[in-house]
């Protein structure tokens, strides 16, 4: 059947996160069929709300989806309750594991549980340690956890984090969140590497001069300084999404499509990443932080002056970088990976650079053929190979063969956040986070912002560019140059 049944417990029901995409996403499986009657949801959280109060919010955030009518919205949201919960308090998660028994009889949901972990990640361990302590888990039906990112600051946190999750769930039972795994491009790679032998063939370090990965975003900060400040942008967002699609890029072909198999060739691609020495780590990985710019008219204010920066912060809104893995189809060849806030535009894009042609008879054109892998927010794909260039010569000319999804067939399909809560709904961990890929990147970022700390320069970029000049230098330097569609 497809039917999934389950109490779900979510800790940080009445947050951002609920409200912007996990009700939504809940509500997609909902009018897929995937959850209909046997489910319930407990938002919990410390604000002293009611069930109806909740029920109001959750309409609010689904009644505007496609396809949705207030009926139907209103149909979703009576099975959710709210619980007011204090994390620290031990009697709290007695009346939440009477509650969720109750539901579970009252929806016939035969003892499958999920726990979201949704909230300040301070308060991760001590819940899974209440989950423990109080036995919330049931002996019939599945346990899970999901978890949301940070998982931890630095590798000792994300491991203190992980042992106390793991003495109440074990590895099979915990469904770490990265959330760019749920995203349709970034899961087209698998099939565009190995459904098609004109492609798998060529992806070598014989035939790649370089890859590049861009996650562009145009917001600043916006409310969250608090978070940012102690986080910056390596941590926020090249410790977790871009590393792995570094892996979905590098990886071998995994045997078949498996959780097992598919982790096992990632966690060789973590296994191999080439640790810098400080010195190399400062060379091969610049920061950078927006200044104030006239953006289309609009002042944008610089990072130092936005609400809850520290004045003379050295947190880095931008980074970039050169990524090597030592693997023997990889090895030397660039991965350069950048990311940062206030740039040109939201846009998420994956380049390809092909070697050149050996012997080029023609010599009119240097061009490499490129594939990029356009992630968000078009999704398709542009390759870029040398063509004829019309009419009685043999002068060369980039032609690009683009394929982009429909934008109103890519929006009917399922959000990132939508796949995820289904994959762990149906027990299938391959687009979730493993404890020992975290370790890896942990201990990799760790050493760059290990070398940062005795660096305390600051390059700049006004709000609005592609970042520092540091960062296209480091490309120049190796005789490349950043590919992107502005
Ligand atoms: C999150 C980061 O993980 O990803 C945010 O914490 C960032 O800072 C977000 O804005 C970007 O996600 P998306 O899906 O909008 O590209």
């Amino acid at each position: 059947a497809k039917e999934q049944a389950a109490v779900i417990i979510l800790f940080g029901g009445s947050g951002d996160l609920a409200r912007r995409k996990l009700y939504p996403a809940m509500f997609g499986l909902f009018q897929r069929g995937y959850l209909q009657k046997r489910f319930a949801v407990i938002g919990t959280a410390r604000r002293p709300w009611s069930d109806e109060h909740l029920r109001e919010i959750v309409v609010d955030a689904v009644k505007t989806m496609p396809g949705a009518t207030l009926e139907q919205a209103q149909s979703f949201a009576s099975h959710f309750y709210y619980q007011s919960h204090d994390v620290t308090d031990a009697d709290h998660y007695i009346t939440l594991k009477t509650l969720a028994a109750k539901l579970d009889d009252q929806y016939q949901v035969g003892g499958n549980r999920i726990y979201y972990m949704a909230m300040a990640p301070n308060f991760f361990a001590t819940i899974a340690e209440h989950l423990k302590s109080e036995a919330l888990l049931t002996d019939n039906g599945f346990n899970r956890l999901v978890i949301e990112k940070p998982f931890g600051h630095d590798y000792a946190s994300a491991k203190a984090l992980n042992d106390s999750i793991t003495a109440t769930f074990d590895e099979s039972q915990i469904y770490r969140i990265d959330h760019y795994l749920g995203k349709e491009m970034a899961q087209a790679i698998m099939a565009l590497r190995f459904a098609n032998p004109m492609i798998e063939n060529v992806w070598h370090k014989d035939f790649i001069q370089n890859i590049q990965i861009t996650l562009a975003e145009a917001v600043g900060v916006e409310e969250r300084a608090g978070y940012y400040e102690q986080s910056g942008a390596i941590r926020d967002m090249i410790q977790n999404h871009v590393m792995q699609l570094v892996a979905d890029l590098t990886m071998a072909k995994p045997d078949s499509l498996t959780s097992e198999a598919v982790h096992k060739v990632k966690g060789d691609v973590f296994d191999h990443l080439h640790v810098y020495t400080p010195e190399e780590a400062c060379d091969n990985f610049v920061r950078g932080q927006y200044t104030a710019a006239v953006i289309d008219g609009d002042a944008v204010t610089g990072y130092r002056d936005e609400t809850g920066v520290a004045k003379d912060s050295l947190t880095d809104t931008f980074v970039a970088g050169k990524i090597l893995v030592d693997t023997p189809d990889f090895e030397g060849v660039p991965i350069y990976v950048r990311t940062g806030k206030r740039l040109t535009r939201k846009s998420t894009q994956i380049t390809v650079v092909f070697k050149p042609a050996k012997d080029n008879l023609f010599n009119t054109s240097d061009e490499p053929d490129t594939l990029t892998i356009c992630v968000e927010p078009s999704e398709g794909f542009d390759l870029v190979l040398n063509g004829k260039k019309l009419g009685q010569s043999n002068d060369l000319i980039p032609e690009n063969l683009a394929f982009r999804h429909d934008p109103k067939l890519a929006k009917q399909a399922p959000e990132a956040y939508e796949r995820l809560i289904q994959d762990a709904l149906q027990g299938d961990q391959t687009n979730f986070t493993r404890w020992t890929e975290l370790a890896k990147t942990w201990q990799y970022v760790d050493s760059i912002l290990d070398a940062w700390q005795n660096n305390t320069t600051m390059p700049e970029y006004p709000a609005g560019t592609m970042g520092p000049k540091e960062s296209f230098d480091l490309l120049a330097r190796d005789g490349n140059e950043w590919h992107w569609q502005p």
